[in-house]
């Protein structure tokens, strides 16, 4: 069997092969005979070719000069020639060395375009493998937290065994949030849309993350606009979404005081949620970072908080953006397209929690 370098060798040698052999009966091939010249002066396009098939643009750019440089001699033995036959000649060298590179740029592309393609398909399998695991991990966390749960409720225990079982179900609790984040990001089904009041939904948020913000001491000031009515989303995922944008910006916020703020707004042709925060902000080094799956800066993160809200916001064909100030906070917006079904109650809203 040939090896990589190997069969490279073979290859040149084809072509050199190709070339000579092309060259010597050109040269052996009498002037008077013109239609013998014609066939070996096409037959180099072949080594050009395979030079460029299989060495992309350096072959395809090496062996055409080659070529003009071993035509060359017989372009000037011609110079007695009709101009008919010497220019012929000159544009069939110029076709050479326009041919040689076009080719090459085309495998490497193609080449290129291959190795992507496979590389997104071991993603691809890395992803299903690790959606599976973390399914996995989460079926066995969640009773284990309930068992640990119920222990610390029907046995006595000293001050060191309670602190050992809340380590327990602290790092368990967290092992759930990884294994919930996995499953959410490779999630492959499309979004089922269905009618969600917006209101509603952000009291609902409010409402849920209200205990964590509370222990910190930061207010969450919840505003949608009047009449913000009904918006066709996928509920879990838009909930996931608001949830882990706000819960980066409560780890943001300075302890006792600070203030964020999330917002409902509707444009004509889509759904605006706004979360603002008045952290520390984003460093410029990490803002190109911030939505890339794993990139995290806390020692807890998994990082798939941001990756996760941007999928939800695409796949409802929206966006999400982020503007941030160093030392003065950050700004989320969510931006989700209305499919122009929705009803526009014209009440006026609040969902403070
Ligand atoms: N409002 C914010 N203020 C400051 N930094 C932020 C803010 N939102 C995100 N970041 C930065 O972006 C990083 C990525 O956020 P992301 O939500 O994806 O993951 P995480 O919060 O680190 O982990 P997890 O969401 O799993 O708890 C964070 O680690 C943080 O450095
Ligand atoms: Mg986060």
């Amino acid at each position: 069997m040939l090896t990589g370098r190997n069969s490279d060798r073979t290859k040149l040698l084809v072509v050199i092969v190709l070339v000579a052999v092309i060259t010597w009966f050109h040269y052996r091939t009498p002037l008077s005979l013109p239609f013998p010249h014609e066939l070996f002066a096409r037959l180099y396009y072949l080594p050009i070719f395979l030079g460029g098939f299989w060495f992309g643009l350096i072959g395809g750019t090496g062996v055409p000069v080659v070529v003009t440089l071993l035509y060359f001699p017989h372009l000037w033995m011609g110079w007695g020639e009709s101009g008919f036959v010497f220019w012929n000649k000159i544009l069939e060298v110029i076709l050479f060395n326009l041919f040689g590179p076009m080719v090459g740029i085309l495998t490497q592309m193609e080449h290129r375009q291959r190795a992507r393609n496979q590389e997104l398909q071991t993603l691809a399998s890395i992803g299903e493998a690790a959606a599976f695991v973390a399914h996995e991990i989460k079926n066995i966390v969640i009773p284990v937290r309930g068992f640990l749960r119920l222990l610390r409720q029907t046995c006595p225990m000293d001050g060191k065994a309670e602190s050992y079982i809340e380590i327990a179900q602290r790092e368990s609790s967290r092992l759930e949030k990884i294994a919930k984040n996995m499953l959410t990001f490779a999630r492959r089904a499309s979004i089922q849309r269905e009618p969600i009041a917006v209101e509603a939904l952000l009291h609902d948020i409010c409402h849920t993350l209200s205990e964590e913000f509370k222990e910190k001491g930061v207010e969450l000031i919840c505003n949608c606009h009047e009449g913000i009515g009904e918006a066709y989303l996928d509920l879990e995922m838009i909930r996931q979404a608001i949830i882990n944008v706000l819960q980066n910006a409560l780890h943001a916020s300075p302890e006792k005081g600070g203030k964020v703020r999330l917002k409902a707004e509707r444009g004509r042709k889509l759904l605006r949620v706004v979360i603002k925060d008045e952290g520390d902000g984003i460093p410029e080094h990490c803002i190109e970072k911030i939505f890339l799956p794993f990139f995290t800066t806390k020692p807890k993160g998994t990082g798939l908080g941001l990756a996760i809200a941007r999928k939800v916001a695409r796949e409802h064909g929206g966006d999400i953006s982020i503007r941030s100030t160093q030392g003065k906070g950050t700004r989320v917006s969510l931006e989700l397209p209305l499919l122009g079904e929705e009803t526009f109650p014209n009440k006026e809203v609040s969902c403070n929690p």
